[in-house]
C-alpha cells in the first residue's frame, strides 16, 4: 500500500502468541512498553506495541466499540498515550467479519466509525483478521473498505491484513495493505503440522517459497509473528526461525514475554546484524535457491550488492552445506568476504563457501564480492 508507511518490514511486539485472550490486559502491555524502551529493543528498531484480540466487548447504542473495562480499566487512549510517551507506536486489532476469532465484535458495517475511533485514540497500526465472515464475503473488497476508512481518518496507520493466505493475498493485497499474512497461524514448534495447513517453522519455510516477487517496500508478505522465547523450540531452532524471518523480509513482531526474557532470547531478538538483513533497504524477499534432502540454501539480494545466505539443516544430524557463487548470481572467479551474523566473525573465500550446520540450525552469512 502506497501510504508512505512500512518502507521496511514493521518491527515491534504483539500480545497474541504469548498472552492470547486470557493473559491480555493493560498492565502487561505497559510493562512490555517499559521494557522495550529500556532493554535495547527500541534502539534495535522495535517500534510498534500491538494489542491483538480481546480488547473489545460490544457496541453501544450508537454503534461505538466498547472497550473491555476489566482488561483495560484506563481505556485505550490512555494506553496509546503511555506507549507514545515511551517513544513507541501503538497498534490494535479488529476483524472484517461479525466477530473476531475470539468472538469479540468485528468491524463489519462499522469500518469508518471504527477507523475514526482508532485515529482519535492515536492508533498507528491496525491488524484486521478474517474470522466470522459472511458467506462468500470477498476478501479484497472487505479489506479495501477498511483501507479507505483508515485513509479517511486522516491518521497514518499501517494496515496489516490477516486472512492467513486463504485467498492468495499476494495476488491482490499489494495496493490494499502494508503487509498480509501469507500463512496460517504459526505454532511454537519446529515441524509440527496443522490439519488446515501451516504449523511450525519448517511448514512456513515451504509456504514462503515461491511468492518472493510480491513482497517489497510498503507491501510485505507476512509469515506470522515470532515465537522466539516462548519455549516450544530449542535456541538453535529459534535462531533458524529469526534468521529465516530476516531472509523473508518479514515483519519482526516479537511474541514473547518481553519482561521475562532469557539471555538467549534477548541475544536472538537483539542481533543487530540479523535485523539489518531483515531491514535491508532493497526490501527483497530471499528465495530458496537449492534443496537437497534436509539441507537448503536461501539467498537474499541486498542493497549494497551483497547477499545474505542462509544454510539451513532440517535434518537430525549435522550436515556440511556448500553454497557456490554461481548459485547466488555471482561468477565463481570472484573472491568474497563472508561475515557470520551469529558468531560475528569474518572470513574470505573464492568460488564457494562450506559450513558445518547443526541439526535444525542455520548458518546465516553476509557475502560481499
Ligand atoms: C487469528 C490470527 C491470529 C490472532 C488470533 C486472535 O487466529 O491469525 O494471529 O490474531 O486470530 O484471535
Amino acid at each position: 500500500l502506497d501510504n508512505g508507511l512500512a518502507r521496511t518490514p514493521p518491527m515491534g511486539w504483539n500480545s497474541w502468541n504469548k498472552f492470547a485472550c486470557k493473559g491480555l490486559n493493560e498492565k502487561v502491555v505497559r510493562e512490555t512498553a517499559d521494557e522495550m524502551a529500556s532493554n535495547g529493543m527500541k534502539d534495535a528498531g522495535y517500534q510498534y506495541v500491538i494489542i491483538d484480540d480481546c480488547w473489545q466487548t460490544g457496541r453501544d447504542a450508537e454503534g461505538n466499540i466498547i472497550v473491555d473495562a476489566e482488561k483495560f480499566p484506563s481505556g485505550i487512549k490512555a494506553l496509546a498515550d503511555y506507549i507514545h510517551s515511551k517513544g513507541l507506536k501503538f497498534g490494535i486489532y479488529t476483524d472484517v467479519g461479525t466477530m473476531t476469532c475470539a468472538k469479540r465484535p468485528g468491524s463489519i458495517g462499522h469500518e469508518y466509525q471504527d477507523a475514526r475511533q482508532y485515529a482519535a485514540w492515536g492508533v498507528d497500526y491496525l491488524k484486521e483478521d478474517w474470522c466470522n465472515t459472511l458467506p462468500n464475503q470477498n476478501s479484497e473488497s472487505s479489506y479495501t473498505l477498511m483501507r479507505e476508512a483508515l485513509k479517511a481518518s486522516g491518521r497514518p496507520i499501517v494496515f496489516s491484513i490477516c486472512e492467513w493466505g486463504s485467498t492468495k493475498p499476494w495476488l491482490w493485497a499489494g495496493p490494499v495493505g502494508n503487509l498480509w499474512r501469507a500463512t496460517p497461524d504459526i505454532q511454537d514448534c519446529w515441524d509440527c503440522k496443522r490439519e488446515w495447513g501451516g504449523g511450525g517453522v519448517t511448514q512456513i519455510l515451504d509456504l514462503m517459497d515461491g511468492i518472493e516477487s510480491y513482497s517489497g517496500p510498503g507491501h510485505w508478505n507476512d509469515p506470522d509473528m515470532l515465537e522466539v522465547g516462548n519455549g516450544g523450540m530449542t535456541t538453535e531452532e529459534y535462531r533458524t526461525h529469526f534468521s529465516m524471518w530476516a531472509i523473508f523480509s518479514a515483519p519482526l513482531l516479537a511474541g514473547n514475554d518481553i519482561a521475562k526474557m532469557s539471555a538467549d532470547t534477548k541475544e536472538i531478538l537483539l542481533n543487530k546484524e540479523v535485523i539489518a538483513i531483515d531491514q535491508d533497504a532493497l526490501g527483497q524477499q530471499g528465495r530458496r535457491v537449492k534443496r537437497n534432502g534436509d539441507t537448503e540454501i536461501w539467498s537474499k539480494q541486498l542493497a549494497d550488492g551483497g547477499r545474505a545466505v542462509a544454510l539451513v539443516n532440517r535434518g537430525k544430524a549435522t550436515e556440511s552445506i556448500t553454497v557456490a557463487w554461481n548459485e547466488i548470481g555471482y561468477p565463481s572467479t570472484l573472491p568474497a568476504t563472508i561475515r557470520n551474523l551469529w558468531t560475528h566473525k569474518d572470513a574470505t573465500a573464492k568460488g564457494s563457501f562450506t559450513a558445518e550446520v547443526p541439526s535444525h540450525g542455520t548458518i546465516l552469512v553476509r557475502l560481499n564480492f
